[in-house]
């Protein structure tokens, strides 16, 4: 059976790009990571990618904070159809995509997101989650769009909220969920 391959975007550490590259590594998921592309020099996800060995990349974002200069997401674009990719999985990456890679991969980008959205897009959302008294938040992967976390959602798994949770035991619940759910959906796609 032809593998689907994969993309993978970051800018932080990489607990959910280890959690795929595991899964792909004992036969769980019939996937194939292309490559690794990450807009911070020294992310954990690029370390994760050489110790799976997996192609990697650091891309130089531009001068903007929020997304990618114009012609560096068309590099990103060449990087990832010479690279063979077919689907695109945002993990952690802290920006916004625009027209080169939407219209690029439509339908083909997803990302996963550390609450139950609608819920609290943005950054940091389960201290959201949290100063709003909320007793069960979660993770959601969804469909990426132009906007911040707005995108058809796929699937979600919730969390509880415990008594005398912290922000930090709320994030470390999250993202266990995280780490379970996001290769769960990667191999739907995987079937399709
Ligand atoms: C995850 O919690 C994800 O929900 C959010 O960014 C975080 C990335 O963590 N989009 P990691 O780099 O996968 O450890």
């Amino acid at each position: 059976m032809k593998k689907l391959a994969l993309g993978i975007l970051g800018s932080g550490k990489g607990s959910n790009c280890r959690a795929i590259l595991e899964q792909i590594s004992i036969g769980k998921l019939e996937a194939e990571a292309r490559l690794v592309v990450s807009d911070v020099f020294d992310a954990g996800i690029l370390d994760i990618a050489r110790e799976f060995g997996v192609a990697n990349v650091y891309l130089p974002p531009g001068k903007f904070r929020t997304r990618l200069e114009p012609n560096v997401e068309m590099e990103l674009v060449r990087l990832l159809k010479e690279a063979g990719v077919e689907l695109v999985v945002l993990a952690g990456f802290m920006r916004l995509l625009k027209e080169p890679m939407l219209e690029a991969y439509p339908g083909r980008i997803i990302n996963i997101h550390p609450s139950l959205l609608p819920k609290f897009p943005g950054i940091e959302s389960w201290k959201q989650a949290l100063a709003a008294g909320e007793k069960v938040t979660g993770c959601s992967v969804h469909y990426v769009d132009a906007g911040i976390d707005s995108g058809e959602i796929i699937t979600q798994r919730k969390v509880p909220v415990l008594p005398g949770d912290t922000a930090e035991s709320l994030h470390a619940r999250i993202q266990a969920a995280e780490r379970g759910l996001y290769p769960e959906v990667i191999a739907r796609f995987c079937e399709a």
